[in-house]
């Protein structure tokens, strides 16, 4: 057992070492001390109140901690990383039900009961407030689950009078929330959970409006609940660190939101809400011309003809884990004297800073990893562009096919390049399921096939 100064002490350090961690994730270099001072920082957290004082039931806890944690190394072991939203959204969706089940026990708590005057009020919104959050991130995240595993179809399901339908419930929630915080005794649970099933369902229905090229911006605003919803939980319960750990997840899960959606160019607001904005008026227009292909061998001889070389990756490549053979072609091509950079797209693959990572497992060098405005500048003096698998990023109708769904997004204006080689394994679509007219430019060449077999065989001829 630990006092509680000590446990006021150890829940500072923990919260210092979470900043740390936050602060360590915004760059590749730092970013594995900031996975550990939050790896310590849990580590601290759970043991100070696990020990403090007025805990009980260590062996279920313990047992509840093994069991969780045993499950938690042989998934995270499992999960290929481009299963990594839809593992990070089914975990947003546990905090979701941790808070809406600690709002059920706190209000069924007999120290509830004995609270009177303005902290019976006060501890009642907090376990309200707490259950609507949590039910909303509950359900939500499970929508989102779903469909970024593809088991619930992308397009947005939308009706006419939604959004005023979505007000009518929260309006609803509201009312209940007053019956519930009048309610004598326990009488109020019957409020509670009226209000968590309509919670639930503004979470499906949010979440299930929102279509799939915005889904990014959903895990991340999802995260961010996720945190509030478990701030919420730490006010129920009255632990500091629980309302520090979930405020820092909150606010940092919503500005990395704001930042995603300036760098999709979308209104906050229009994705959150699933299509407030305007609406495409027709049919995204039609793509014309014709497009050609090449062979590994006629792409190593370009590559060799080439002074500049930029590489573009996208969602293809973390299929396909080529990031190994790429490091292998860009030290080859660097040896020989020419200029190599790669050009990120803000939300190439399916995470957040998915290419940064796959980079940096095959030791790509940072200095050569450009940002998207950056490579965009050298694009025009560059003699070839690889797109490896990658598409929605490169699409040119983003910048000017008004009825293009991702109409408006900033894209890598792999076009302006002298030559543009796609590799990727047919001219399906990208996530978000429109047509690329890239493929179809004059300077355009696609290479067919697996991107880990193509850049290999590649290599294979640069060597020759
Ligand atoms: P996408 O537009 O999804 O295109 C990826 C392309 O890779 C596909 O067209 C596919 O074409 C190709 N591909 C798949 N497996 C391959 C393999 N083994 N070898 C070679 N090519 C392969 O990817 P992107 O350009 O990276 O754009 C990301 C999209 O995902 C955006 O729409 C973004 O909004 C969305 N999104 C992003 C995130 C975050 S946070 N990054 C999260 C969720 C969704 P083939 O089938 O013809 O091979």
């Amino acid at each position: 057992m630990i006092s509680g100064n000590i446990q006021l002490a150890s829940y500072l350090f923990a919260s210092i070492l979470f900043i740390l961690s936050l602060g360590g994730l915004s760059s590749q270099e730092s970013a594995k001390r900031g996975v550990m001072y939050g790896i310590i920082g849990m580590i601290i957290a759970i043991l100070s109140t696990v020990l403090g004082e007025g805990v009980e039931g260590h062996t279920w806890i313990i047992a509840a901690i093994l069991i969780a944690s045993i499950i938690g190394i042989l998934v995270a072991r499992k999960v290929e990383m481009t299963s990594m939203p839809q593992l990070v959204a089914i975990l947003h969706s546990f905090v979701g039900l941790a808070a809406v089940l600690v709002g059920f026990g706190s209000y069924l708590d007999p120290h509830t009961q004995a609270l009177t005057g303005v902290d019976h009020n006060i501890h009642l919104t907090e376990i309200f407030i707490g259950v609507f959050i949590g039910a909303i991130t509950f359900t939500g995240s499970i929508i989102a689950w779903g469909k970024l595993d593809g088991k619930i179809r992308s397009k947005p399901l939308v009706y006419p009078g939604r959004h005023l339908v979505n007000i009518l419930l929260v309006i609803g929630c509201i009312v209940l929330g007053v019956f519930f915080a009048k309610a004598s005794g326990t009488g109020g649970m019957m409020y509670l959970y009226v209000m968590t099933a309509i919670a639930c369902f503004i979470g499906v229905m949010l979440v299930m409006a929102i279509g799939g090229a915005d889904m990014p911006v959903v895990v991340s605003m999802l995260n961010s609940y996720s945190g509030w919803a478990a701030a919420a939980a730490g006010f129920m319960l009255g632990n500091d660190l629980l309302i520090v750990t979930g405020a820092l997840v909150g606010s940092s899960g919503a500005i990395l939101s704001i930042i995603m959606c300036e760098a999709m160019n979308r209104s906050f607001i229009s994705v959150i809400f699933g299509g407030f904005g305007a609406a495409p008026t027709g049919p995204a227009r039609e793509v014309t011309g014709e497009v050609t292909s090449v062979n590994h061998e006629e792409v190593a001889g370009f590559l060799n003809d080439a002074k500049s070389v930029v590489i573009v990756p996208g969602y293809g490549m973390a299929v396909a884990k080529a990031q190994f053979p790429v490091h292998e072609m860009v030290e080859h091509l660097k040896k020989d004297g020419k200029k190599v950079e790669f050009g990120i797209h803000p939300v190439a693959g399916r995470l957040p800073g998915h290419m940064n990572v796959l980079l940096a497992e095959a030791n790509v060098p940072y200095d050569i990893v450009m940002e998207m405005e950056e490579i965009n500048e050298d694009l025009p003096e560059t003699d070839i562009v690889l797109v490896i698998g990658a598409n929605d990023i490169v699409n040119p109708g983003a910048e000017d096919d008004p009825n293009s769904a991702i109409y408006g997004m900033p894209v890598i204006q792999v076009w302006n390049a002298k030559k543009v080689i796609v590799m990727k394994r047919s001219m399906a679509t990208g996530y978000a399921g429109v047509q690329n007219p890239l493929f179809f430019n004059d300077n355009t060449d696609m290479l067919y096939g697996d991107a880990k077999d193509s850049v290999s065989k590649i290599n294979g001829f640069l060597k020759a």
